[in-house]
């Protein structure tokens, strides 16, 4: 719109001054004109009486007088006559002109005595008239006396008025059609062939090659024709290219690397395109005040660190809410951008939500309802209507916003946790062609649990619009599956896991999730020897052992248990008294929500009783370092730590004993796991701990400190083995392998 009116407005500006000009000129013209007619007309009329008012004047017949003057009081129009005696002093006058009487008027005496006619524009009450006066002279040339014709000029203003409501007309009419022309020219020379070219490359990115049109443009539009279609040639190619290869390399491979699964992928998939939906997104920027400027966070979830290193390996849309106060300076027109920032490989696409949105979605209905419905750990879901409906109009925008971006046919879409229960049903109903798979990554209730969800046949409904759901542990598919067995209407098929509903069929498998870990690969970019070093200096740490505890500060992670046990640990077991520390990395979470803010400060004061209780000159026996970390500031304390303590009272995995493990390839460290987590079921050489009971939590800690270090070596050779075979390039690989056979997609 800016660029046509920069086109148009200087050629609207010279026509309206040309207009302007001319009819100036032309009004000027016309009046002149008209004042020249009037003249004539007031001259000739006041000659033609000369010869009546001479004889009226010598006879001193008044009442001739007064006949011809009233003759003029008919007339249409403001019109008027006065006859003068040679004193200049009225003898009759037309009677609408009678205020002249009381006029002075100087100039009467000029003429009598000058013997000129005069001619000049009058005021008359609010009208402007025309006097047209004439002397009466006898046969000696003496003056006898004066005749006056008035005559009204207000019609030359109706005229012009006329005039300039006509110019004004015709201009408004040639700059109305300069507009349409214009805009008409825009659309065919520009608008026409930008809009072709834009829906010739949404039918490419689609896939949908068949209604790719050939074009044919010349000059230089032609020529930026040519060179897109060229891209898109070298696209195509490229991508069938990548996916031969990818066939004849997967049947080489075999271990689950990074690189096998792209192989996988590309050549599973082919040109289907891999979206993936989650709440949290895997990077997220943020005013940092205290440097002044916007920085990017990877935020802790185990989602974002599942999830990133498939699509880094593979590429693909990621969907997510921009949580970030600094988000939007960061996308495009289409709030997209590519990631990570040095190195793209992957889309981020940002949803915005309002704080409404945020509140009942996410906070409200996703984390003050599902997470505690999932998680036993004895905090009480909360159902409130409005959070609800908010989490449908979110689940909504978030279907609409992936929707936007599929293609033409098959796209595989991987929607994650539990935010998105009502999103696959909502893509199915207008896409049944795309496969969909859902990832739960906590735990699924038992039926008699879910049942206090006043949502519950909704939610279920919503879940098997997928084709495939996954959940971590065998025992969470199947809570599931009794789930739909006892609230829905449907039938369940124990033999092939599936749910069939409405003759839809979902199939329920478990995957086991895992880290990226290659292990033994040095994957630091800092030497670790050195990293440990800073840490113990920085914490002045002598030969002290070092236990570590990474968590979210969130009630179902048990750190109020892992503390209480460290007191106990110290309690019974003295000895260890300024032998031994706990470092406890927790990261806010979920902060708005009263129980999570709370919980905040009960930790804080559980740490500093604690401490305060066991301190000893400079050592005291928990660091708690209360802040967001980074997967690459973690690292180093994964390495620090000879133990690691993972104390959750309810979790659907638990990664961060994992990356402990992958993380330590010397085989040294112990890790202390809670039975609780679906870790467990994996990690069967960790030390299992019931968390709540604090006794036998305070002796685990000891029985890891005394383990001796063939045990513990033996122990982390046989987890890291579990790990290394069951990586997160083979679990996406097993999810994608399994949707792919259930529908046959290539
Ligand atoms: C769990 C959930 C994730 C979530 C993460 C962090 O791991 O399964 O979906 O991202 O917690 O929680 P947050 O609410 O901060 O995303």
């Amino acid at each position: 719109m800016k660029r046509i009116l920069l086109f148009i407005l200087p050629i609207l500006i010279l026509v309206a001054l040309g207009f302007t000009i001319s009819g100036i000129m032309q009004a000027r013209f016309t009046e002149e004109r008209l004042m020249d007619d009037l003249k004539r007309k007031a001259r000739s009329v006041d000659e033609g009486l000369e010869l009546s008012a001479k004889y009226i004047i010598i006879n001193n017949d008044l009442k001739q007088a007064n006949r011809l003057v009233d003759s003029f009081q008919k007339r249409e129009r403001l019109q008027g006559c006065v006859i003068y005696n040679q004193d200049g002093q009225i003898l009759a006058i037309t009677e609408r002109f009678s205020d002249f009487k009381e006029r002075e008027r100087p100039y009467l005496k000029d003429i009598l005595s000058s013997k000129n006619p005069r001619g000049a524009l009058e005021k008359f009450k609010e009208y402007s008239v025309y006097s047209y006066i004439l002397p009466v002279l006898d046969d000696d040339g003496s003056v006898l006396g004066m005749v006056e014709v008035i005559y009204d000029t207000s019609y030359m203003f109706t005229t012009l008025t006329e005039l300039w409501r006509k110019i004004s007309i015709s201009s408004i009419a040639l700059i109305l059609l300069i507009v349409l022309v214009a805009l008409l020219i825009q659309r065919q020379i520009f608008i026409m062939p930008v809009r072709r070219l834009t829906q010739w490359f949404t039918h490419f990115q689609r896939g949908e090659t068949d209604k790719l049109q050939p074009f044919e443009e010349k000059g230089e539009f032609g020529k930026l024709v040519s060179e897109v279609e060229q891209v898109a040639l070298s696209i195509r190619v490229a991508r069938r290219t990548i996916s031969d290869e990818a066939h004849v390399r997967l049947q080489k491979e075999e271990l689950w690397t990074e690189a096998k699964l792209k192989d996988l992928i590309h050549a599973k998939l082919g040109d289907n395109s891999l979206f993936v939906v989650s709440n949290r997104e895997p990077y997220m920027h943020i005013f940092d005040e205290n440097m002044g400027k916007s920085i990017c966070i990877r935020p802790a979830s185990g989602v974002v660190t599942a999830i990133h290193p498939i699509l880094s390996a593979c590429g693909g849309t990621w969907v997510a809410h921009g949580s970030g106060n600094s988000d939007k300076k960061f996308v495009n027109s289409k709030d997209k951008l590519g990631v990570p920032l040095e190195d793209n490989r992957y889309i981020l696409k940002r949803v915005w939500l309002n704080k409404a949105e945020e509140q009942g979605y996410y906070y409200g209905f996703s984390n003050e309802g599902l997470w505690p419905l999932c998680h036993n750990t004895h905090t009480r879901p909360i159902f409130r209507e409005s959070d609800w409906n908010m989490y449908k109009e979110v689940n909504q925008k978030f279907a609409d916003s992936v929707l936007e971006e599929l293609p033409a046919s098959s796209p595989f879409i991987f929607v994650q946790d539990y935010h998105f229960t009502l999103l696959p049903k909502m893509i199915k109903d207008k896409r049944p062609d795309a496969k969909i798979a859902l990832f739960w990554h906590v735990p699924w209730p038992t039926p008699e649990a879910f049942m206090i969800c006043p949502y519950q046949n909704e939610i279920l409904e919503g879940m098997l619009g997928c084709d495939l759901i996954g959940f971590h542990v065998q025992n969470h598919c199947n809570n599931f599956l009794d789930t739909a067995n006892r609230l829905l209407e449907s039938r369940v098929d124990t033999e092939k896991f599936s749910v069939v509903r409405l003759g839809k069929e979902t199939f329920i498998r478990a995957f086991p999730i895992s880290v990226n870990a290659h292990i033994g690969d040095g994957s630091f970019r800092v030497d670790p020897i050195r990293q440990v070093e800073k840490l113990r200096k920085e914490f002045e740490l002598e030969n002290e052992i070092v236990a570590v505890g990474v968590d979210r500060i969130d009630y179902t992670k048990g750190i109020v248990e892992k503390i209480l046990a460290v007191d106990r640990f110290l309690e019974k077991y003295p000895e260890y008294k300024k032998k031994f520390v706990l470092i406890q990395l927790a990261a806010p979470s979920r902060t708005h929500i009263k129980r999570y803010h709370d919980l905040i400060g009960e930790i804080d004061e559980l740490v500093e009783k604690i401490n305060w209780k066991h301190v000893d000159g400079n050592w005291k026996p928990i660091i708690y370092l209360k802040k967001h970390f980074s997967q690459d500031d973690i690292q180093p304390y994964y390495k620090l730590g000879d133990i690691c303590i993972v104390s959750s009272l309810h979790d659907g995995m638990n990664l961060v004993a994992k990356e402990y493990v992958a993380e330590k390839d010397d085989l040294s460290g112990c890790l202390i796991l809670s039975q609780f987590t679906g870790a467990a079921r994996e990690l069967t050489d960790a030390i299992l701990i019931n968390p709540y009971s604090i006794e036998d939590f305070a002796d685990s800690i000891k029985l890891a400190i005394e383990m001796p270090k063939e045990e513990k070596q033996r122990r982390m050779e046989n987890m890291r083995k579990v790990i290394a075979e069951n990586n997160i390039y083979r679990w996406a690989a097993n999810i994608i392998s399994e949707l792919v056979a259930l529908k046959n997609i290539t």
